[in-house]
């Protein structure tokens, strides 16, 4: 059985264009013109985009299931329009061992209806562990979060780029909290800095998660083997949405001011990728003080949203939030609609107006701080390795 994707525009890596794409045995077969197969989905009118890649998400199993787990976090992932996913390490039982990121991985194998790549941790102690795992990419703490893995010896991060494949990326996560909500971001430019040197020094490949000010992505541009995500909620939501927000809008990095929101959208240009950080905790925890907010499934509306309003060009959403991360993080056959790669495709209708409501959501969480919000842009069909998941703006029963 082939499906056949017709009539749609086609995100074909740096236009948008009229095309069919036709997939067989789980992989596009075809891009072209007046294709035949044997299922049709119609798309026209609506935009087909590669199943969207997501490299920062928190799904908590094992350890806070209460939370989010690998069933809840990929439906609310392929809802949202994205095939495949990149968890973080920083559960309740960390993945900083090669047997927890196996378990992990089992655990996903199980559950999970998206694809789920894993961020190995990183500590003060782990280095064999990390050469015995050989992950994909490691991910460092360098300040003081959720979960509480973090380096404190200061001769870590430097052992762990010399240890780590210079090939692979090594995911920072640069700013701390540990003394409050005061907002310190000289001390996490200044972290941001110490770690590019040292990169450079070690020729090791990083990438800054989450960067909430315009001069992190300034930063970045540094050093060439340097990339850098941007999470929407900091695109769209200041600090002056705290007052109606409350413990709601707790989130690491926090919610910065509006000029500094501001700035971040005119640094934004530059970066190199989209990450929804999205980090689920239930509403008693939030009531409790956790940081942290869904956002599986309203990154992508929020970015059309920013087509919408003029504000960000079409393209550069659909590089950012595709082959862009496939290629700093080397997923292969994944991110692009060519022959050959993943029958994973996202159809998204970019004019559809909805209202956010955190009821409606799949995350086990059912809240979000863009509750009531107005945005134009929705997920209609999701296909993972050639199945229809998602149709027609819901789950296939
Ligand atoms: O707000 C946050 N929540 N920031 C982080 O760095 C971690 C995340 C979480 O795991 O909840
Ligand atoms: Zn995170």
């Amino acid at each position: 059985m082939s499906l056949l994707i017709q009539g749609g525009m086609a995100f074909l890596g740096s236009k948008f264009e009229q095309k069919d794409i036709l997939i067989e045995d789980g992989r596009i077969a075809k891009v072209g013109n007046a294709l035949k197969g044997d299922e049709v989905i119609t798309a026209a009118g609506l935009l087909v985009l590669p199943g969207l890649i997501d490299p920062h998400v928190h799904f908590r199993e094992p350890g806070d299931t209460y939370k989010e787990d690998f069933a809840t976090g990929s439906r609310a992932a392929i809802a949202g329009g994205f095939t495949t996913v990149m968890d973080m390490p920083n559960n309740a039982i960390p993945t900083t061992t090669k047997a927890r990121l196996e378990e992990k991985v089992k655990l996903a194998k199980e559950k999970a209806i998206c694809d789920v790549l894993f961020h190995f941790g990183g500590t003060d102690s782990n280095f064999d562990e990390v050469k015995r795992a050989d992950p994909g990419s490691l991910k460092l703490y360098l300040g003081q979060t959720t979960g509480g893995l973090v380096l404190k010896n200061p001769s870590s991060l430097e052992k762990h780029l010399r240890n780590f494949p210079k090939e692979k990326p090594i995911v920072l996560h640069a700013c701390d909290h540990s003394e409050g909500e005061e907002e310190n971001l000289g001390k996490t430019y200044a972290t941001i800095e110490n770690a590019l040197s040292l990169a450079k020094k070690t020729n090791s490949t990083i990438h800054l998660a989450h960067a909430s000010t315009g001069k992190e992505i300034q930063l970045s541009l540094r050093y060439p083997r340097c990339t850098v995500e941007v999470a929407p909620h900091h695109l769209f939501l200041s600090r002056d949405a705290l007052e109606k927000l409350g413990p709601y809008g707790k989130v690491y990095p926090p919610l910065r001011t509006e000029q500094k929101r501001i700035m971040l959208w005119s640094a934004l240009d530059r970066a190199d990728c989209i990450a929804t950080d999205h980090a689920p905790h239930t509403i008693e925890d939030k009531e409790r003080g956790a940081a942290g907010f869904p956002g599986l499934e309203t990154s992508l509306a929020l970015m059309l949203e920013g087509v919408e309003r003029g504000l960000l060009d079409r393209i550069w959403v659909a590089q950012r939030m595709t082959q862009n991360p496939a290629r700093i993080f080397n997923i292969k056959g994944k991110g692009r609609l060519e022959k050959g790669y993943a029958g994973d495709v996202a159809i998204v209708d970019p004019k559809k107006k909805w209202k956010i409501e955190g009821s409606m959501l799949e995350t086990k969480c059912k809240w979000t701080p863009f509750d009531g919000m107005e945005v134009r842009g929705k997920v209609h069909t999701v296909v993972k390795g050639g199945k229809i998941l998602f149709e027609k703006f819901q789950f296939v029963a």
